[in-house]
Formats: C-alpha cells, structure tokens, sequence
C-alpha cells in the first residue's frame, strides 16, 4: 500500500507537469461528473476485479502472467490524460516518436540497427504481419512451423490463405531437423517459423540450423520470439539456446511481446524486420490522414489502423528505467526468473513424488506426478492442480506428449500419446525467494491428493 501511495503520489506531480504544457489554452469546463457515484462504481469495479487469480503475486505460478512495471502502468494512465493515436503523426506526435524510439531500442537488443518495426495489439497480430509479409514475398508457398510453434499460426495462415504445416518435434520440444530437413526438400516452402521459446515448455528452435538449411532453400525464416526474445540478454542460458540466440540477428523478422517478459500492459507487441524495404508491401493511400507531416507515420507501415499511443509511452519509460542490455537490472530480473525455474527443477528431480520434462530452457517447468500409467498421472495433475490452488499456489495444466518425459520408469503403462503435466512458467523474478514455499505447498498437494485417491479406492 505504501509503495502505491508513492507511486500515485509521483503520478499526481506528473499530472501536473502535463497539464503544465497546455496551461496557454484558453480556459475551458469538461463535462462535469458525479463524484460520489464514479467512487462507487470504481469500487464496485475493484469488487469484481477479485474474481481473478493473484497473477501479481509469486504464488501465482501457473500460465504467461506477468504484472506491469509501476513505472508503465502510470506513463501509461498519464498518456492516457491525452490519449493519443499511434496511426498517424496527426495523432500522435509525441507517442509516435517514443514509439520508434522504445521500438529501436528492442532491434539494437538483437543486433538490428537497420530495419523496420512498430508495435501491435500483441503476439498473434505481430505474427500476423510477419507471416503477411513473408506472404507476399513467397506466394503461394507454405508456412511450416513445429507441432510446439503458438497455435494461432496455423490460424493465421489460414486467415492469409497460405497453406500451412507442422513439423515434428524431440523429446526437448524443439523443431525436429531431420523432419524440417526432408519437408523443406520438397522445395515448396516458403516461410519457416522458429520458436525461440514454446509457450507450453520455452523450449528454443535449432535455429542456427534452420539457419543453415536457409542457405540451400532459400526459404524465409521468421522468428516467433514472442515470449522468449528478451533471453537475447542472458548470457547463463544452456548452450543449445544460447547459440540460438546469438544468431537471431540473421533472421528474416521478429516477433516480441513486451507485454509478457517486458514488463507492458497488455496490448503491447512489436514486429520488427530485417530489410526495411518490406515497408514499400504496406503503400496505401488515406487521403484523410498523413497530411501534418511528410515523416513516416506509423500507419504507413503497420497493418492496424488505431493505436494507442500510451501503450508507446510506457514501454518507452519502462526502458528508460530498465534498459535492455545485458548485465543491467532488466537482464538480471530474467536471470532471477530462470533461476527460479532451474531451481524448481532441481527439487522435483530429485523428488521422488514427481518427474520432471527436461530441464528447462527459459523460465517454463513442465512435469507429472509419478504413477503406474499416462492415465492415471493425468488424473493426479489434476488433482494436485486444484488442490494446489485451494492451498493458494496457482499452476497451469498442459497436455503434452508423453515423449517428452525421456526418463519415465520403462514399467510406466503408456496407454495414451500425450499426458496432462502440470506446467509453471516462474516469470516473475520474486518466484526466485519463494521457490521454497512454492515447493512445500506442492509437495502438501501432491500427498494430499495421493491419499484423498487412496481413501475413494478404498472405498466400497
Ligand atoms: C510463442 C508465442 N507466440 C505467440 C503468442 C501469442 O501472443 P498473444 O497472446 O500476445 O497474441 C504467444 C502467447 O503466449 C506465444 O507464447
């Protein structure tokens, strides 16, 4: 409550430098309103906000969650006194320019100090621009992405009318490179997605290999680094994924979304392409906008029309905070949350209640109870998922291949393909200090739900 007071406190002084700037305006009355009234209903928006997870707390440790940084959650509610529109210059002057300047500032983070890039309502429509680019420049040639890759590829491609093809996944829930290797031989594809960290396990495309399969077939290959792309600044990671990383700058286009590891509220995600002239896909004419200013607006090259500006106003600030370099105070948050994640991962390998996937790559543990058959561990991860939760320790359920559990007992009963794991992506850098107490409710569950089973068996 105290640091909310600071903030508000900082937010109000802002306020009044804002208002400070039009203070020659000719005085003018909004609109009253009824205080009395907008305070109750602003409760009563507070009461219904309840019915939520505690996403902002480190016992929430279930799915991609991530509360903004103070310091954008308030540019943003101050950008939100004008409100302005990103489209266009006419719009949005002030924000456009915070735009390209937060939007330059995540290239130069994977090596690109040429390129074109603005930010989108999220991951799914960044990709969308990327995968409508590489369409235009690949017609009618397929979109290939891992049978891990986000779901909505395969939905954007159909919204593009590109034919679109999964390719098979390891055991570590990368792209398979024999099954990409022989796929792209057949010489009609024209885009390769490369996951630079899964949503269900954060596990990293080979992408220095994808890379080198380009040179042959000369397909594009764009990179989905929607949740993972701001490892690019972790130096610890694992081998495999740290050379994934150091090659990104070869890519062909980049999809990040600020608002899951960076910090943004929602609504925040950012394309960015290696050849600026890719902008020339986006000519159109809109004879009542772009008239204040011969500079590129950025309506010019994005696909969306309104913006808001103040999602640019916050990234921008958040930046200017927690700059994006390596070693600085943003890469060490990261570093806090993967440790977290190795951590966890320690303790359930070493459990004997649990199995874990393979160790993870990012910030993502995935694993299951230990049981006799795929069957039954689904029913317990369930089981432990909710009485988790009614302990106040939030994770998320995931239905994977089995496959990706390699050190299962051989005498586990495989009567089904995939399993339901319990699934935790530790994002949030304070999940660090509480992985003990995190570990001790999740053993408590984990019991509790054994004999809970024990005792309805029992029964007659
Ligand atoms: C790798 C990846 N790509 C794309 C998306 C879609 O992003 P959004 O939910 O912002 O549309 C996600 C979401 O989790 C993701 O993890």
């Amino acid at each position: 409550m105290q640091l909310e007071q600071k903030s508000l406190n900082a937010f109000l002084d802002a306020v009044k430098k804002l208002d400070s700037g039009f203070a020659d305006l000719p005085e003018f009355s909004p609109l009253a309103f009824d205080e009395q009234k907008l305070l109750e209903i602003l409760k009563a928006t507070a009461e219904r906000l309840h019915d939520n997870y505690p996403y902002f707390h480190p016992l929430y440790a279930g799915q991609m969650l991530k509360p903004p940084h103070p310091v954008a959650r308030l540019a943003y509610a101050l950008a939100l006194w004008i409100n302005p529109n990103n489209h266009a210059l006419d719009g949005g002057r002030a924000t456009s320019a915070m735009e390209k300047e937060a939007v330059a500032e995540i290239a130069s983070m994977f090596g690109w100090n040429k390129f074109l890039g603005h930010l989108c309502g999220g991951g799914t429509i960044a990709n969308l621009e990327a995968l409508w680019v590489s369409g235009q420049l690949r017609p009618g040639k397929k979109i290939v992405a891992s049978a891990q890759a986000h779901y909505t590829h395969r939905r954007i491609s159909s919204v593009l009318h590109l034919e679109f093809e999964p390719i098979a996944v390891d055991s570590l829930g990368r792209m398979d490179l024999q099954a990409l290797s022989r796929r792209v031989a057949q010489g009609d594809v024209g885009t390769v997605v490369a996951t630079m960290g899964t949503t269900a396990t954060g596990s990293v495309d080979p992408l220095s290999e994808i890379l080198t399969l380009r040179e042959k077939h000369g397909f594009r290959v764009h990179a989905d680094a929607a949740y993972g792309g701001y490892f690019a600044l972790i130096d610890t990671l694992a081998e495999h994924a740290k050379s994934a990383f150091a090659r990104i700058d070869e890519v062909d286009s980049i999809v990040i979304d600020p608002h899951k590891h960076g910090l943004q509220p929602y609504g925040c995600g950012c394309v960015l392409f290696r050849d600026p002239s890719v902008g020339s896909l986006y000519k159109h004419d809109s004879p009542y906008t772009y008239f204040s200013s011969a500079e590129l607006h950025l309506g010019e090259i994005s696909l969306e029309c309104s913006r808001p500006g103040a999602s640019a106003a916050a990234l921008w600030a958040t930046q200017k905070l927690l700059p994006l370099v390596k070693h600085g105070e943003f890469a060490q948050r990261l570093e806090r949350s993967r440790s977290a994640a190795l951590a966890l991962y320690e303790k359930l390998r070493a459990d004997h209640r649990f199995v874990p996937a393979f160790p993870p790559e990012l910030d993502i543990v995935v694993f299951v109870p230990r049981a006799a058959s795929l069957t039954e561990m689904s029913a317990r991860s369930r089981a432990i998922f909710s009485s988790a939760a009614e302990r106040g320790l939030h994770l998320a359920l995931a239905e994977l291949p089995a496959a990706f559990f390699e050190s299962l007992d051989p005498a586990v009963r495989r009567d089904r393909d995939t399993v339901t794991c319990l699934r935790s992506v530790l994002m949030k850098p304070e999940h660090l200090d509480w992985i003990d107490r995190i570990w001790q409710i999740l053993v408590s569950s984990a019991d509790a739900s054994q004999t809970t089973r024990t005792v309805s068996r029992s029964q007659p």
